[in-house]
């Protein structure tokens, strides 16, 4: 793993870590996410337990996911007299991270800023591999750039106040790794089911480690995104627009892990992955809470959506998995091709 990621299960270990960063008289500019500021008061204390510190604690959800937030940021810098050799702390879910990322990409052209990563999806995922940016004119993250933070410092027990729809939300995206991956994730997570559900720091500590290395290890090969690291896009495709077709009432998690139902569908028929594989991954959904079915409401926009999706040409393109760990990208499906495998997956009698 990379020598600027860190996960600590003990509170001691991070806040150490975090002081010995930042350089002596380096001022701070916070921004916390408002749930966490006020569930973990005396852990966030801590960090804040510096003089040359300023803080911002803002609420944002999908919809503030945009530049007024972005500017926001920038004012609450640049009334505080924020320069290049200050330093940014971003302390919250994947969407502060994404912003907060991009406001450090592109303050007086670029400053420092640690990530400490509050959610299970932005621990195992979002805050790794330097993609920040925001959502714009209906387009999720539309505009961004690859930026990486000094230090990224994942404390697990923020994970301990995470609403059910959140952790529920994350392991769609664990399974996305344990697919991708060679089979010992899935492995391991269909062996530690309660110890995960009820966040075992041992278990969960390891799992995210195994998160972690597995993005690192394709982020490392492709940083810009040109080809391998559409990988990490198993299950999305699909998972996106059913996002958009159950108007967001299904979470992006929850939607991903119908998506990858789907994908796994398509691969067994393009690539003849073991149906096993299948079956083995809805008996993992069961215990893990997440959903099996969903039947997609407006079939003309859903397709509309897939093939307007960014990474999507003229054609169709699949991420799909041939075994475990042996992806291949840019796999083109036809339309009754993909009818079939939702039949076959989330809308059948599961
Ligand atoms: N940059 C990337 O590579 C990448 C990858 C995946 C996802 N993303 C982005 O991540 C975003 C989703 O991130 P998310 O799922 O973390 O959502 P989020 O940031 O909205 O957080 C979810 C909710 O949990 C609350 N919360 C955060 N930490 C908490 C804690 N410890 N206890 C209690 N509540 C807490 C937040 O206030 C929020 O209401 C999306 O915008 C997506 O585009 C980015």
């Amino acid at each position: 793993m990379k020598k600027n990621i860190w996960i600590f299960e003990s509170s001691i270990d991070f806040i150490r870590e975090f002081y010995s960063i930042i350089q002596r008289n380096q001022k701070c500019f916070y921004i916390i996410d408002t749930e966490v500021y006020n569930l973990h008061l005396e852990t966030i204390k801590k960090l804040l337990n510096y003089e040359l510190s300023h803080k911002l604690i803002i609420r944002l959800n999908e919809e503030s996911k945009n530049f007024h937030s972005v500017n926001r940021i920038y004012d609450f810098l640049l009334n505080n007299k924020a320069n290049r050799e200050d330093l940014l702390v971003v302390i919250g879910g994947g969407i502060l991270g994404d912003i907060g990322g991009f406001v450090a990409s592109s303050y007086m052209r670029g400053i420092k800023y640690i990530n400490i990563p509050t959610t299970l999806i932005s621990q195992t995922d979002s805050s790794i591999g330097g993609k920040v940016g925001y959502n714009y004119s209906n387009v999720k993250n539309a505009i961004g750039s690859f930026y990486d933070p000094e230090a990224i410092l994942i404390y697990t027990d923020f994970l301990s106040t995470l609403p059910k729809k959140e952790l529920i939300n994350g392991f769609g995206e664990i399974i996305k790794y344990a697919l991708i991956d060679s089979e010992d994730l899935l492995v391991y997570v269909e062996q530690h089911i309660d110890d995960l559900t009820s966040l075992q720091p041992r278990v969960i500590s390891y799992i995210i480690n195994k998160c972690v290395e597995i993005k690192e290890n394709i982020v490392e090969k492709d940083f810009k995104d040109m080809g391998l690291r559409n990988t990490l896009n198993f299950g999305h495709t699909v998972g996106h627009a059913i996002e958009i077709d159950s108007q967001y009432e299904l979470s992006h998690g929850e939607a991903v892990a119908l998506g990858i139902l789907v994908a796994l569908k398509l691969s067994e028929k393009k690539l003849g992955l073991d149906e096993r594989v299948f079956l083995r991954i809805k008996n993992l959904y069961r215990k893990l809470d997440l959903k099996l079915n969903y039947c997609i409401k407006d079939y003309r926009k859903f397709l509309k959506t897939i093939k307007s999706d960014k990474k999507n040409d003229d054609n169709m393109r699949f991420v799909l998995l041939g075994a475990f760990g042996d992806m291949t990208i840019k796999v083109v499906v036809a339309e009754d091709e993909l009818l079939w495998a939702i039949k076959e997956s989330i809308e059948g009698d599961n």
